[in-house]
Formats: C-alpha cells, structure tokens, sequence
C-alpha cells in the first residue's frame, strides 16, 4: 500500500524507524524574508548569579577577568557572537533606578532584590557597565525601562543621560562619571511584563503609559530608539489586540514572553531527572510556541498589515525546578539534551515567522534559567544550549528558505509536534545552513532532503547529541555533550540524504 502523508501521522513516532524516510523540501525560490540576527539574541538580568559571579566579578577578583568581566565567559560569548543582550530585566527593571547604579562604586546606593531572593544588590554593576560589555562583544544593548516603579523624568533622563552628546545636564553627568561620548542604544523596553511583576496593569491602562512614558523617551544626535512594548505572556491575545490598537504605530515593536514551564505554582520537574512522558510533554509544549506565535502575528496583520511593528521574544526558554541545595530565588538550573532539543526548535520557528519575528532573547545568558554557560567560583562550563547558538550562527542575517517537512509526529496527550525539525537559510556569500533537529530520543531518522532548486557540491556537518536525552556537562565533566564532526550526510542527485541518530541536533553547511 502506498504510504501517504496521513498514513505517517497515524503510525506515531514510537513506531517510525529509519526505514520511513522523512521528506524536506526547500523552496529556494520563494525566499524573501532575512533573519534578523536579533533572534539569536541574550537576556541577562539582575537575579542570582547572572550578572554578579557570571559576566562580572570585578577588577579586584582572583577570577580571571578583563575590566572585571570575567574572562572564561566573556570569551565563550564572544565566540557566539551574541547579537543583543537585554538588560537589567525582567522583574528586576521595574525596580531598578538608574542612577544608582552610575558613579563613584563606593558611593553608589545599595537596595534589596525583592524579585529574586530578597539578597542586597550593590550597584556596582550599572549603565556604564553594561554598555561597556556590549561595546566589547560588538552587541547591541537593548535597555528596559522602570515604568512599574519609575518615573517619567527617570526614564527620560536615563535615555539622555546614555545617547546624548549635547551640552544636557545629564550627558555632563556621564562624562563627568568618565564616559565621554554616548553610547548607541537602539532597542529601549518601555516596561516590562506590565500585566505582572511590572505594574500590575490593564492592557487599557498600559497602553496609555506607554504613550506618555515614551513620548520623553527622544531621539539625541543620531541615536534613534527603537521603542518596544511589553507584550503579552503566552495565550494572552487581548494584550497585544489593545496595544496594537492603542498604541498602534507608537511602538516599533511588541514583545512576547513564552516559557517552556509546567506552570507557576509547585514544582516544575526537575531539570535533569525526568520521565519519556515528561520529555514529550516538554517537546510538544514547546512547539505550541508556533500555535501561539501564528495567532499573535494574525491579531497584529489585522491592524498592521504593511508589517510596520515587529513581534519580538524578549523572554523564552526553559523553566525547571532549581538546582537541589541552590538558592529558591536564584533560578539556577542544569541543561540537558532536552533544553538543546528545545532550543533547536523554538530557533527553527523564530527563523520560519522571521518576516514579523525580529528579536528574540533566551532566558538567560549565564546561571538561570535555560543558560549558555554556567559558573560557580572560578568554574565554568557550556551548556547544550550553548551549542545549539553555536551551530546556529549562521543563520544570523542570511536568508530564510521556505521548506516543509513530511514525517512522523510525536505525541503527549491532544499535544503534536513533527518528531524532525529543519530550518535552512542562504547567506550572502551563497553558503546555504540547514539545521535540523530529531526530537525523537530513541529512533534514527533517514531524511531526503529536496533541493533541486539549489546547486549543492559539498556538504560538512556538525552533531550535538548524548549518551542520553537527560545527559548535560558538570564542571567536572565538562565534554558529556559537545559538537562533533557530522558524517551522516550524502548529496544525491536532488539534494541530501541525512541520516539523524536518535535525539540529535545537526547542522549541514552546503
Ligand atoms: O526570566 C525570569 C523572569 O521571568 C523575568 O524577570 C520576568 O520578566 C519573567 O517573569
């Protein structure tokens, strides 16, 4: 009998095997949309060891750092070439007042943390620090404003007192604190998670905040802001449908929150141990991002349909349990294969809605959360996650080519997710990426990959796999999951054929 493409989905993923190849075909040639580099972008906020112990230890520290920041991590992140990296958070930003963090350290105020573990923050890492760090990884800043406890000459004065070069009060402030010219600050959050932590507000009431607050948020020299602001969480399609409504062309762009968690009360499972029906609901919760994302994106067609405002992921990624014997409010957690499975994916969709999707930021850069790295002392270690950036590199800026893939699906429950995942682009030197993803941990797939409108003459690879989907690296076992050379891929006639081993990540350069 022949297979079609209902009869794959009713076989289910358990029972497909490498004998039932999965179909990719990429449409070259219907290529328009460039993904923004902003998608492979990086949140670091003031909670736990983010930014103190993780990107900064200070001058005086017997860590090795450049400037204070230290230098294990500044030189793992130079070598992904973050492209953005939001700050001071999350929660966080809606308490932070700038100026306390600028000047003198010695005399800089200290307050307590009340989101994250109520621990005394010093200051020392502010404004200048921040940029600073930017202007070395060559990244752009993306800055959140305090609306929830903030004023508006506060907010204003942060704006001028980072991007202008005029004779103002405030830019004689910053060169008086030693930084004589400005810095280029492109992507300002005029609040963030306003429903929530930030303000606890109506969509109503934000909307008009929004406009207030950032009608003082202006233009200095050649610095143009690029005004965000903050969307919705997940399902909450009212949000943005009164913000686009309200604040309209006002905004260059709305954010989305979308966390890959069992939800905000108890336990979240735990971050390594878990079972097959735990993996699979954790694969196919994060595929609803795409669900979730279509439906965003229709409700901001319907009221801006020359795609003026863009749809930015400013937070997403993996929420578990934290690490047993960590501190509750520090949100330090391991990261398996299964985060990278995670990763691969939801990067894959983003690079798909890249027409709409122009930013986005995993939460978050260095000990919480979904991390690239993770320290503790002078050690430090990559994570998974880590290495899906890495592989994924080459998408930044280089052309997205349609394509759609024909397998089987894996299962929780009413969930579904295509058990392959593909994204494929162009660069502008002709070099094609194709990334793929087999979330299924137990069975090979054979892929046939179509490219006939493509001319193809070599292919390399690379493969971040485990022995395990719940294996991840220790301090002390550094190299459990790393990229190795992938040799599983054969041109053929039309394209490839690649042969994915169970719960691996591959990239193909072409
Ligand atoms: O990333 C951790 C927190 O998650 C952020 O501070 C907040 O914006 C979100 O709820």
């Amino acid at each position: 009998m022949k297979k079609t493409l209902f009869s794959f989905f009713l076989m289910g993923a358990l029972t497909l095997s490498a004998q039932t190849p999965v179909k990719v075909s990429i449409h070259a040639d219907q290529a328009k949309n460039k993904i923004s580099k902003e998608i492979y972008g990086q949140f670091s906020e003031h909670l736990g060891t983010c930014i103190y112990g993780g990107l900064w230890v200070g001058e005086n520290s017997s860590i090795p750092n450049i400037k204070g920041y230290r230098t294990d991590v500044f030189n793992a992140l130079k070598e992904l070439q973050v492209p953005v990296m939001r700050w001071p958070g999350g929660c966080f930003a809606d308490e932070y007042h700038w100026m306390d963090g600028v000047g003198p350290k010695e005399k800089r105020a200290k307050m307590v943390n009340n989101n994250w573990g109520g621990v005394v923050e010093d200051n020392s890492f502010g404004t200048h620090e921040f940029l600073n760090l930017c202007e070395m990884l060559g990244c752009e800043p993306y800055i959140s404003g305090n609306v929830g406890s903030g004023s508006v000459e506060e907010m204003a004065k942060w704006v001028e007192y980072m991007t202008s070069d005029g004779e103002s009060p405030m830019a004689n402030l910053r060169r008086q604190n030693g930084r004589e010219k400005p810095w280029n600050v492109k992507f300002f959050g005029v609040g963030n998670e306003s429903w929530g932590c930030g303000g606890n507000m109506t969509a109503d009431y934000y909307s008009d905040i929004y406009r207030r607050y950032s009608t003082y948020c202006r233009d200095f020299g050649s610095n143009h802001l690029y005004k965000i602001a903050s969307g919705a969480s997940d399902y909450d399609y009212n949000w943005t449908d009164v913000l686009m409504k309200k604040i309209g062309d006002k905004m260059k762009a709305v954010s989305l929150h979308y966390y890959t968690c069992k939800g905000w009360e108890g336990s979240k499972g735990s971050a390594t141990k878990f079972t097959t029906d735990e993996y699979l609901w954790t694969v196919t919760k994060a595929a609803e991002i795409e669900d979730v994302i279509k439906k965003h994106i229709a409700i901001m067609d319907k009221y801006d349909p020359k795609n003026k405002i863009d749809l930015l992921v400013d937070e997403w990624g993996t929420w578990w349990d934290q690490e047993p014997g960590s501190h509750p409010g520090f949100l330090y957690q391991q990261n398996t294969m299964r985060d990278a499975m995670v990763a691969a994916l939801s990067l894959n969709i983003f690079n798909k809605y890249s027409e709409r999707i122009k930013m986005a930021n995993i939460a978050q850069v260095v000990n919480v959360l979904q991390a690239m790295i993770l320290t503790d002392g002078p050690k430090m270690v990559l994570t998974p996650t880590y290495y899906v950036f890495k592989m994924y590199k080459g998408h930044m800026d280089a052309t997205e080519l349609p394509l759609d893939v024909q397998c089987a699906e894996l299962t929780y429950k009413d969930k579904k997710v295509p058990a392959v995942s593909v994204s494929a682009s162009k660069n502008a030197k002709g070099g094609i990426l194709i990334t793929m993803a087999n979330l299924d941990k137990d069975n090979a797939q054979t892929v046939d990959v179509d490219l006939s409108s493509l001319k193809v003459s070599k292919v390399s690879g690379t493969i971040l796999t485990g022995k395990g989907i719940d294996s991840y690296n220790t301090f002390d076992k550094p190299d459990e999951v790393k990229p190795t050379e992938f040799k599983g891929a054969k041109l053929t006639k039309t394209g490839l054929t690649v042969t994915l081993p169970a719960k691996s990540i591959v990239a193909l350069e072409l």
